[in-house]
């Protein structure tokens, strides 16, 4: 089978980074047409600079990287450098990229490859807030049937919020653009902190990832070692959650994990809940389902993968 096209939209972000690398390191699986920056963990100039340095340290300085949305639809953007650090990619200490940024927005980029690849072939992978898929879907809507799948990260039911007590952090950013997104009509898979709370970085697993010697390896323990420390201290966790690796390894192992079709709604209206995924778990309203909502990993599959894939960078 020839591997599937994704675009990964994205704001590194540590673990951001780690699903960049697991995504690159899969080229039989999956093919990287682009990545798209987002403003979110950091601003876009960040960002879109981090995505850069990624795909150097994998090795892969041709991968396409955009700018895009440098704030939400409608509301000033909220950042997240308590959990990232000032650069977004505090840990190991990697040099400024050389490769380009390329000259086309990340939305015209988007829309662009949707129209010219054939319909339904084109995965896209949002780990930021949905800035630019929303916008992308607000210029164009022809695209949203030209998608194969939106596989993202956000969102929570259970695990219900990081960012406020009801909400998400990439939902929360930019509630507005989830909901375009959550009624575009696209097939949605989502990981909520329901599962990437489930994929944590144990100093065992971490030492794995160390214990490969490559300069990957090493940078990917370094930036566990400076983003663990928020979860271990707000959460008493055993270790830093792997957010958004989670969609790559979705897309590459999708029998490691579980969840449900349902119906999820994003609240932009109420201040104290705005950002929650209204997640119908319990299939309790008669609401459509408009997502494939996981629940469960199977963590050591996870580790096993992410460690032997991150080998072969
Ligand atoms: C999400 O927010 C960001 O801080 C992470 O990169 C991840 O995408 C987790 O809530
Ligand atoms: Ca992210």
């Amino acid at each position: 089978m020839s591997p599937r096209k994704i675009i990964i939209d994205t704001d590194p972000g540590q673990d951001d980074a780690v699903a960049i690398l697991l995504a690159l390191a899969s080229p039989d699986e999956l093919d990287v047409l682009g990545i798209t920056a987002v403003a979110g963990n950091v601003p876009l100039h960040l960002t879109q600079k981090n995505a850069r340095i990624v795909c150097e340290l994998a090795g892969k300085p041709d991968t396409l990287v955009f700018a895009g949305c440098d704030a939400p639809l409608s509301r000033k953007l909220v950042t997240a450098e308590h959990v990232h650090g000032k650069t977004g990619l505090d840990g190991p200490t990697l040099p400024d990229p050389t490769m380009p940024l390329q000259d086309q927005h990340a939305v015209d980029y988007i829309i662009e490859t949707l129209r010219a690849e054939e319909q339904g072939t084109v995965t896209l992978c949002p780990l930021g807030p949905l800035t630019n898929i929303a916008v992308a879907l607000q210029r164009a809507p022809d695209i949203a049937d030209r998608i194969q799948e939106i596989v993202l990260m956000g969102g929570a039911y259970f695990e219900v919020g990081n960012i406020t007590p009801t909400a998400e952090f990439n939902i929360y950013v930019d509630p507005e653009a989830a909901k375009v997104v959550f009624a575009c009509g696209a097939p949605i898979t989502v990981m909520p902190l329901d599962v990437t709370h489930k994929a944590l970085v144990t100093a065992e697993r971490n030492a794995a990832f160390r214990a490969l010697g490559t300069p990957v390896g090493v940078a990917v323990a370094e930036m566990t070692d400076f983003f663990e420390r928020f979860d271990k201290e707000k959460y008493g966790s055993a270790g830093a959650p792997l957010h958004d690796p989670c969609v790559s390894a979705y897309l590459i192992r999708p029998d490691l994990f579980t969840g449900r079709q349902i119906n999820v709604e994003i609240e932009t209206g109420s201040d104290l809940t705005l950002g929650m995924t209204v997640a119908d778990w319990w299939g309790v309203t008669d609401r459509a389902p408009n997502a494939t909502f996981m629940g469960d990993i199977d963590a050591n599959g996870f580790f096993a993968l992410l460690t032997e894939r991150l080998g072969r960078l």
